[in-house]
Parts: C-alpha cells; structure tokens; sequence
C-alpha cells in the first residue's frame, strides 16, 4: 500500500444533481460531488465498468463516456433512458399504475418479481429497484433467482418517474451502454481517459447483484494495466474493510496507487437492512477513494 497521507477534499467540490432514477444499493450519488472534485481537470472518455444506479455518470452528465455493468437486464434500463425514454416509462408505468395502496403494491410487487425470475429483463427491474427495500438487489445463492425483499414505501408515481426518466435522459447522451465483465471495459480504456470503478464491496455484497464471481484480485492486475497505458483510475473501497485490499495490494507495486482520499457515506443501507431496519443515523462511514495519480 503506498504511504502517502490521506488528502482533504479539495475546497471546490464537483456539480451536484441529486434526483435518482433508481434505488441501488451503493448508490453513490450524494458522494458524487465529492468523487468528481477528485478528476483530473482534462480527460478524453470518461468509463464507468460498475454502473448501478450511475450516481457519478448521472452526476458528471459527461459529453463522452462508456458505461457497463455485468447485470444485463440494469443495462437494458439503461439503453431504454438513453435510446427509448418512452418505453422505460411505459414498463414502470405497466406495474405502478396498477395500485393505489400499499396492499395492492405487495401483490404487483411480487408480480414483477415473478416476471423478472421468468424472464430477467430491464422492464421488470425498473419497477422492482424502484419498489424494493433500500435497492439491496439480491439473488439467492442456490438457484440465482432474485429474491430482493418489497419496501415499506410507496414507490414514486408514473408521472413523478417520468420526469425523472427526462432529467435523466439528457445527462447520458453522450454515453453508450454495455453489459459486460469489468475486465473488457478497463481493456478498452486508453490514455487520456479516465475510469471511476465502485466495485462490489468484497466481503458484504457477495449475494448482491450476482457479485459472486468478482475478484478484486483481478480488478487491482487491470487497473495495474490501464495505469501503465497512461489511464487514470480512481476506486472507490468500503472504508470498513481495509484488511482485504491490503492484502491484494501486497503483490502490485506499492506505487499503483498514489493518493486516497476519506468520503463521507452517510448511512450504510446494506448493514441497516442486515440489521432489520434498525436505523443507522449514528454511524458515519466513509469511503476511501485511491487514485492512481
Ligand atoms: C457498488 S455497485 C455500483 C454502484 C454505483 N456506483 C451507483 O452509484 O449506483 C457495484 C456494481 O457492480 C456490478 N458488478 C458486479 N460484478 C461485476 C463485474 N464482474 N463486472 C462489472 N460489473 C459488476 C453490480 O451489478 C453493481 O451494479
């Protein structure tokens, strides 16, 4: 690990855009400000290999970027926003706009869950990540099904989503979309780019997006590469478990990275669900975001 001292955020903080299309968990949109004030003032193609919910992407709304994502049926919402803004409506609109109260969201809820476990496709999960408890999208380990629990909310209305999906639609149309393995998409990074990675958080998140085969082993040998062909990196870490990362980092130059920076979580929603709804107000996590420059 290099020895170089934590940094202060810089004084300016980077542009704030605080509507979200999607509940996600992870989501790093209230950070985002703080992630971007740490780029570098000038790059070609901004990358983003671990989308989510695109907390940064929505945030930047850049003029040239490439975003990814291994689950394809979140990439499907996606290129709807970007290509189809209409038919990402109508497929929200297709669940919500059957229910008035919370009783009937119960049963189309677990409608959408059955449609998405049938035929997994982005139509369904828009729905579902709007109306899940916290956005901890998970999949049983057994049979891959998904088996995201229903929150206790009344997911936003037809016409509230709508005008989120139009706000939306004009910050990524600069982006393409691809649903794919991260290892393709640091690849194709060239110099003068830039790459934001917000990884599965390796111990916690394992049963969470169909995380199971991530390694961050793998993710530290192609940011390793990408730095090498003159790409800027920046990786986002759960600042709660350090030791795992140490450990990886152990056999890569102690030069990979040559910042890191603390950022402010805020709630920790993951171990606020693990915790059967017990509010976490309290606890104040942080990330740590190193940067390969
Ligand atoms: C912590 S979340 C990203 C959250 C995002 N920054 C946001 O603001 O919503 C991690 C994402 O990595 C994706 N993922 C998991 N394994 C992956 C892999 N091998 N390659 C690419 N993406 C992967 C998951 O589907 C999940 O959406």
């Amino acid at each position: 690990m290099t020895d170089a001292g934590e940094l202060d955020p810089p004084r300016t903080s980077g542009p704030r855009f605080t509507t979200q299309l999607l509940k996600w968990v992870g989501n790093k949109q209230r950070m985002a400000p703080e992630i971007i004030s740490f780029f570098p003032d000038h790059w070609e193609t901004y990358h983003e290999p671990f989308l989510g919910a695109g907390g940064v992407l929505g945030t930047l709304a850049p003029q040239r970027a490439i975003a990814a994502d291994a689950l394809a049926p979140l990439i499907d919402i996606w290129t709807m926003l970007a290509r189809d803004p209409g038919r990402l409506i109508a497929a929200y609109a297709h669940y919500r706009d059957q229910f008035e109260d919370h009783e009937g969201k119960r049963a189309v809820y677990a409608a959408a869950l059955a449609d998405y476990n049938r035929a997994p496709s982005g139509e369904s999960l828009v729905f579902i990540a709007r109306a899940c408890y916290g956005g901890v999208i998970r999949f049983r380990k057994n049979d891959g099904s998904m088996s995201t629990p229903c929150g206790a909310h009344m997911p936003i209305t037809t016409t509230s989503f709508a005008s989120r999906v139009h706000m939306w639609h004009q910050r990524v149309t600069g982006t393409a979309f691809y649903a794919r393995d991260f290892r393709q998409s640091l690849a194709e990074a060239r110099a003068g780019d830039v790459v934001y990675c917000d990884p599965p958080y390796s111990d916690s998140q394992k049963i969470l997006y169909g995380a199971q085969g991530f390694s961050l082993q793998e993710l530290v040998a192609e940011i390793d590469r990408a730095k090498e062909r003159g790409v800027k990196v920046l990786l986002s870490i759960d600042g709660t478990k350090k030791s795992g990362l140490k450990e990886v980092l152990h056999d890569f130059p102690p030069t990979l990275f040559e910042r890191e920076a603390a950022v402010t979580v805020g709630r920790a929603m993951l171990r606020r669900f693990q915790r059967g709804g017990a509010s976490l107000e309290d606890e104040v996590v942080r990330d740590r975001l190193l940067l390969t420059y």
